[in-house]
């Protein structure tokens, strides 16, 4: 079990909500056919499932509402556009060599995706490299965490022994999401402002 966070007496201690990454225990997510139903704790809904060739649309109307900021701490670079072809390389995956999951906001049509996490596997060292995004007016509620509970998961169903990747220094909320998760923080040799987190399975 997390150890509780010392934040003073009992009574304010009582009233704080659980960790983001305690939020989604089961009754929260109910299976369906579709996917996994998550409901936050502010009372929206959104669907998580595998991600489907059929998501290109989709991916790029959520890249479109990505702030530069956004973009940058998830693709490690600027971009202001996310070019057709790599929005298609991005939902047609390789089930073998990696798995992507997203979270749709099926209130509306078409549904919106609100966030998407992913591994690709390196067979050679028997890892795994993630990536994770949610849409900032989705974030603080869980999701990013779920996302990243959801590759651990699929990690260790593999059989793989290690899930790494590459933030920003600047990336505060990713850097505490991962200590949060158990990842270690090392500095990359070289680039002084990326640094490589890692989770041994
Ligand atoms: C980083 C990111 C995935 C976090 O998603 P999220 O849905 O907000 O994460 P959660 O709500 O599950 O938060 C989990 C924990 O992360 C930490 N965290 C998240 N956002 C934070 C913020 N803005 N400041 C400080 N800590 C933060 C907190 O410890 C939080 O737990 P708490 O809410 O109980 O305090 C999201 O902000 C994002 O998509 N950013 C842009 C893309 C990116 O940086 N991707 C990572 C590189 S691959």
């Amino acid at each position: 079990m997390t150890p509780a966070r010392d934040f003073g007496s009992h009574s304010r201690h009582a009233q704080l909500p659980p960790r983001s990454n305690e939020r989604f225990a089961s009754p929260r997510l109910v299976t369906s056919p579709n996917g996994k139903v998550v409901h936050t704790a502010d009372g929206r809904e959104l669907v998580m499932r595998s991600i489907e060739s059929g998501d290109i649309t989709a991916v790029q109307r959520c890249f479109k509402r990505l702030s530069p900021q956004d973009v940058r701490r998830r693709f490690m670079h600027a971009m202001s556009e996310l070019p057709l072809s790599m929005a298609q390389r991005l939902c047609r995956i390789d089930p073998e060599l990696e798995a992507a999951y997203v979270l749709m906001d099926e209130t509306m049509t078409p549904a919106e995706l609100r966030g998407v996490g992913r591994i690709f596997v390196d067979e050679a060292a028997n890892s795994a490299e993630f990536s994770v995004l949610v849409e900032r007016e989705w974030t603080r509620i869980g999701l990013g965490a779920l996302l990243m509970q959801q590759l651990v998961d699929e990690s260790r169903r593999r059989g793989l022994t290690e899930l790494w990747g590459y933030v920003l220094m600047e990336n505060r909320p990713m850097l505490q999401l991962c200590k949060e998760l158990g990842f270690v923080a090392k500095m990359m040799p070289g680039e002084a402002g990326t640094a490589q987190i890692s989770l041994k399975l």
